[in-house]
């Protein structure tokens, strides 16, 4: 099965310059996503994880997948003032703009190995910031796994420490 085949690109979106990878059309499709985990899972091999940390929000979807096939848990990395309880909070740059993201300090207990998922690596900002974030909390990251990857980007770059994976390339 090509997957790219359900990844919709939109120009200029949501700026200018900008193409936006879609994955509505594969989340859309129950074959098509269920391919798409077992690749994401292959990608993994037979590590153990004991926990799945997904940024918000597109990297909720597979995300949350991912821990119950893993038989791992999942703990979110959201936006700023998103999440209720006590929060760590990491700085970072977008591919258009400039945020922060948290994590509950509780998220993570020290030692636990941690798959961190996304949909897409761009930059890198969003998944460095993410690390920062796990590791603040003692977690040992076993792998950044992504749907997908903006390679002319060069995300991977400020992510050297860690094993990255995508499974589609642009
Ligand atoms: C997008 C994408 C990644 C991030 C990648 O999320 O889902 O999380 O950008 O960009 P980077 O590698 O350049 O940092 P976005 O912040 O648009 O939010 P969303 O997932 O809530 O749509
Ligand atoms: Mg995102």
């Amino acid at each position: 099965m090509d997957l790219s085949e359900y990844i919709r690109n939109i120009e200029n979106f949501p700026k200018s310059g900008i193409q936006f990878k879609d994955i509505t059309p594969l989340l859309a499709n129950k074959g098509a996503s269920e391919y798409c985990l077992d690749k994401l899972l292959e990608m993994i091999g037979g590590e153990k994880i004991d926990k799945v940390v997904g940024i918000e929000s597109r990297g909720f979807f597979f995300g949350t997948l991912l821990a119950q096939k893993l038989n791992a848990g999942f703990a979110p990395i959201r936006k700023p003032g998103k999440l209720p309880y006590k929060t760590l909070k990491e700085p970072y740059q977008l591919e258009y703009g400039i945020d922060a993201l948290e994590i509950h300090e509780d998220a993570i207990k020290k030692g636990e190995r941690v798959l961190l998922h996304d949909d897409v690596l761009a930059t890198g900002g969003t998944a460095k910031a993410a690390c920062k974030l796990i590791e603040s909390l003692g977690g040992e990251i076993v792998q950044c796994n992504f749907l997908i990857e903006l390679e002319f980007l060069k995300g991977r770059q400020k992510l050297q420490k860690q094993l990255v994976k995508s499974l589609l390339k642009y």
